[in-house]
């Protein structure tokens, strides 16, 4: 197993590719801290991972809000005594959001919070626990959108997943000394509840989006994951700083 004994906190482990993980996760053996906003959907994930015989344990948390952050990371501590990964994989893509010129500031700034400060907030909390246990991985989900221009635009997603691209360079360069990797993956479009709802509303969307694709379909949750499996266990201990694209080739497609 190539996660035995390590303790990874998934954020937006309730849904999509967060359950998918969590299940992941546990089947290489690692202990599991499912969190997320609904506490309906966490308990979900935490009953499918037992069923098929792992061990995580669900916590409620707002990433966008200081005080579940901290609790996310104490609750991890005070359950399983480390925390070994933390997986940054809770985002939004509201609806409001669409061009610079035509989205309201109450949406930038939800996606911001979220998607950025939710970010920054888990690991202000997470690291300093990693470097006293003498190490630990951030992966930080970005997307394909935050190294390509979209003609159907969300600007404030997009801003928001580059700045984790940067924000996962400063701090894979000051941690790294201390023993923490901090690495981004960029996925390009999955069929997950969030891409599947927002498609089934813009048939034009899902057009375009699979015309620009060379594999001819949208990612598998676990074909993310995979690629997160890695970068959270020891295999990739010299693997610190990076943006890993996994988008069926669309980022290399001209035409
Ligand atoms: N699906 C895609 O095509 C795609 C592509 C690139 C990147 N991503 C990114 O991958 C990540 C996972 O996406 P998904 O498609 O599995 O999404 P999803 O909508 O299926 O699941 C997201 C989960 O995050 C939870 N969540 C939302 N706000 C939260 C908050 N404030 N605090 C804690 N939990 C919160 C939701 O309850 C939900 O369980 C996101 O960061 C997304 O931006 C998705």
């Amino acid at each position: 197993m190539r996660l035995a004994g390590k303790v990874c906190v998934i954020t937006g482990a309730g849904s999509g590719m967060g359950r998918v993980a969590s299940v992941i996760f546990a089947r290489e053996g690692a202990k599991v801290v499912v969190a997320d906003v609904s506490e309906a959907a966490g308990n979900e994930t935490v009953a499918e991972v037992r069923a098929a015989g792992g061990e995580a344990s669900f916590v409620r948390a707002d990433v966008s809000r200081e005080a579940d952050a901290k609790a996310m990371i104490d609750h991890a501590l005070a359950t399983y005594g480390r925390v070994d990964c933390l997986y940054n994989n809770a985002g939004i893509m509201p609806e409001g959001d669409h061009s610079v010129i035509d989205t309201d500031v109450d949406t930038w700034d939800r996606v911001m919070a979220v998607n950025v400060r939710g970010v920054f907030l888990g690991c202000k909390y997470a690291i300093p626990a990693m470097i006293a246990n003498g190490g630990g991985s951030i992966i930080n989900i970005a997307s394909f959108v935050a190294i390509l221009g979209c003609s159907v635009p969300q600007d404030a997603y997009t801003a928001s997943k580059g700045a984790l691209l940067s924000l996962t360079r400063s701090m894979a360069v000051q941690f790294a000394p201390k023993g923490v990797r901090t690495n981004a993956i960029c996925p390009g479009p999955v069929e997950t509840p969030l891409l599947l709802d927002w498609l089934v509303k813009d048939e034009e969307a899902k057009r375009i989006r699979l015309a620009r694709n060379p594999s001819g379909r949208f990612g598998k949750p676990e074909e993310i994951v995979n690629l997160a499996v890695y970068l959270a266990s020891d295999e990739s201990r010299w693997t610190n700083g990076a943006s890993l694209v996994v988008d069926g080739g669309i980022s290399v497609n001209y035409f």
